[in-house]
């Protein structure tokens, strides 16, 4: 059979709100032009993000009820642990109550000021986290992977010989750790190799450095490895997984995406010291060891998510799915990051929009348009989140200006695809109508999420 269909059937539904134009450019406005701060009634469809939108499958349901919602010892912790250490192989399991809390525990763990934490590209929170604690954060993404109309398997890897002249250049002494991201969330959600993660350990091996990935999409990660990169075809997702972490001393997880859940997240190491410092400022900030600052409830969807993502099928469906988002605008002519990732499709809006020049914010006005057009809602994923200025204000700009449409795990259908494919190609048509923006407010850190913007005449 040709057609490939969504792995499950639907057991619930959620109504979605149906808007006008009219409604839709005086909610932007209200928004200050930032999607961030739109609501949910006013939004057709949510590509905002992937991270905690997950459709739960009904064993996950079942498993909420069936948790032990004990403060210490939980027997929900230990189901989470299992199959944690099961795929991981760490020594300790430390639970959070999602990503950016292990990355702030992490970091303060490592005492990171006033040096280098290298990855191929860090994500805001993790770049936000660092430089919070006065740390450098650094990306050393692959030439291959900065160029989005330019085909490569693995564009998310890390470059190599940068990494070995950047740990020459400060001294391993001022690089307490260094790190993978999989998939590359920043550089459009693009696969790391299993031969970079192992070459990655060799180089930080030979000069002590410990080596920790950021796994929020490992499985999705896995599930390239097993497509592309050749002698992985016959292994399961799980024995990718497992030899992916076992070049690792250690990682960072939002399992608010390859959980398969809403929240949640863990920091793991095979480090004693490491865990115990990790475990104290957990019980300081977040909560007891058996549950990180989670319902334990939480720790059962989990348990289950972790099995579920696994799936073949599962992956297949997921991949796929974004496959056939970016195979329909690459159609029509919009340019997209190629090929198309892990858990969604990227605008390239240089290409897209090549009049608004990156200070005026282009994946911004974008990312507006599709909004007042359709209803659905994308993310700008480039001046406005990175962009920094220099000493007399001028704009720096990021290497890439990007419009992520991020798939919610097991929520849309094939025609809701349908939909947002109409939605952009309708956007791309009329680019010329795009206008030029500017931030007339923002926040110290992380400005992108509560930042307000105007339209420039
Ligand atoms: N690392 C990566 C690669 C991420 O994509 C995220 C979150 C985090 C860390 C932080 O995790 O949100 O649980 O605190 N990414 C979401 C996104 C927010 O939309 O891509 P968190």
């Amino acid at each position: 059979m040709k057609t490939k269909i969504e792995p499950f059937k639907i057991k619930t539904v959620e109504e979605i709100p149906i808007t006008t134009v009219q409604e839709r450019e005086k909610y932007l406005k209200d928004a200050f032009y930032n999607p961030f701060y739109l609501k949910s009634e006013q939004i057709t469809i949510d590509l905002l993000t992937d991270s905690g939108t997950t459709a739960m499958s009904s064993k996950q349901w079942a498993a909420l009820m069936d948790s032990d919602e004990a403060y210490a010892g939980s027997r929900s912790y230990y189901k989470f642990e299992n199959i944690v250490k099961k795929i991981t192989g760490f020594k300790h399991i430390i639970p959070t109550h999602q990503g950016r809390a292990a990355e702030r525990i992490l970091f303060q763990c490592f005492d990171v000021k006033g040096k280098y934490i290298p990855n191929n590209t860090h994500f805001d929170t993790t770049r936000g986290n660092i430089e919070y604690n006065n740390g450098i954060a650094l990306d050393l993404l692959n030439e291959n992977g900065k160029n989005p109309a330019f085909h490569y398997d693995f564009k998310g890897n890390i470059d190599i010989d940068k990494l070995e002249e950047v740990i020459k250049k400060y001294g391993a002494e001022n690089i307490p750790l260094s790190m993978i991201t999989v998939t590359n969330n920043s550089g459009g959600g693009q696969p790391v190799s299993m031969e970079n993660i192992r070459k990655t350990k060799e180089v930080l091996s030979k000069y002590g450095i410990p080596f920790y990935i950021d796994c929020c999409r490992f499985a999705e990660n896995a599930y390239f490895i097993k497509k592309r990169e050749k002698g992985y075809q016959d292994k399961s997702i799980l024995e990718i997984a497992q030899e992916m972490f076992s070049y690792a001393d250690g990682a960072t997880m939002s399992a608010k995406k390859d959980g398969l859940s809403n929240t949640g997240g863990f920091i793991a190491t095979n480090d004693d010291k490491i865990a115990e410092k990790a475990r104290t400022i957990l019980i300081v900030t977040e909560g007891f060891p058996t549950y990180g600052g989670l319902a334990r409830r939480d720790l059962e969807a989990l348990a289950v998510g972790f099995e579920e993502v696994l799936n073949e099928n599962y992956l297949e469906y997921r991949i796929g799915q974004i496959e056939y988002l970016g195979n329909k605008l690459l159609e029509a002519g919009v340019p997209i990051i190629e090929p198309t990732g892990g858990h969604g499709v990227y605008l390239d809006a240089k290409r897209f929009a090549p009049h608004v020049a990156p200070e005026f914010f282009p994946g911004q006005s974008i990312a507006n348009e599709i909004y007042r057009i359709s209803g659905v809602r994308t993310v700008e994923i480039g001046s406005v989140m990175f962009g920094k200025k220099d000493h007399n204000g001028n704009h720096i700009a990021p290497e890439m200006e990007l419009v992520r449409l991020a798939i919610p795990r097991r929520v849309y259908t094939q025609n809701h695809l349908d939909y947002i494919a109409e939605a952009v190609i309708e956007a791309y048509k009329n680019r010329d109508n795009l206008k030029k923006m500017k931030i007339v407010w923002e926040a110290e850190f992380l400005r992108h999420f509560t930042v307000k913007m105007e339209y420039i005449d």
